[in-house]
């Protein structure tokens, strides 16, 4: 009698405690996608309006200095780390560690198999030097407009100012569709 009133107790704890993780994961997991929509608008009103007020030669300092901007004022303002990568990246300051490359790959073995690259999703909770981090990543499309900078035809002018100021450049020759890179988030917990 006694045992199994201490069963159902534990049993009680052991449901409430994973529901928690539950709860805890779906809240970090909308944080995440809610602060990464805001950084892709805001980034995306300041290209337009760049392209818009000079042509695409204007908009590279939008991507050069205005985005690692923004990534790090919500970085600061969060306590995260927000950031953008890719597998072929354009600044080497933004290379993917293991973890991220990881998720990437599977992000386009999944877009080969037929999901949405704009659905392209991942989270989990990682553990490296003791430290344990929940890490999100959400894929990145390349648009019609990214191509006036990434794509395989790029305009002279623009591409002589990316060759001086990215001589490790490998984010040229994607097409309308492919995953550019993703967002990243990583939640010190
Ligand atoms: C006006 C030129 C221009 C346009 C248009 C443009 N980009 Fe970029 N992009 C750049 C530059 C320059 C960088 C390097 C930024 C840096 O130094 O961090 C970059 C970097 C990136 C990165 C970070 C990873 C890396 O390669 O270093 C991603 C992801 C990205 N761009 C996606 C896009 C997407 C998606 C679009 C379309 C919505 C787009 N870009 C449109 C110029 C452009």
């Amino acid at each position: 009698m006694k045992h199994s009133i201490i069963a159902i107790a534990l049993a009680a704890t052991m449901a409430s405690t994973f529901a928690h993780a539950a709860d805890d994961t779906e809240k970090r997991i909308a944080e995440s996608r809610a602060t990464i929509k805001a950084f892709g608008m805001k980034l995306k009103g300041e290209l337009q309006a760049a392209m818009k007020a000079g042509g695409p030669a204007n908009a590279i300092k939008v991507c050069n200095e205005v985005a690692p901007a923004i990534a790090s004022d919500i970085s600061m303002e969060k306590g995260w780390r927000v950031a953008r990568t890719s597998l072929k990246t354009r600044n080497s300051s933004n290379k993917p560690d293991a973890w991220e490359t990881k998720v990437m790959e599977s992000f386009e073995r999944r877009k080969a198999a037929g999901e949405p690259a704009n659905k392209l999703e991942f989270s989990e909770i990682v553990e490296a030097d003791g430290n344990k981090s929940f890490r999100y990543m959400k894929a990145i499309p390349t648009g019609e407009v990214c191509l006036k900078c990434h794509g395989a035809k790029i305009d002279p002018k623009i591409e002589a100012k990316l060759d001086s100021l990215y001589p490790d450049d490998q984010a040229r020759g994607f097409k309308k569709g492919d995953i550019r890179g993703a967002f990243t988030v990583s939640q010190p917990m």
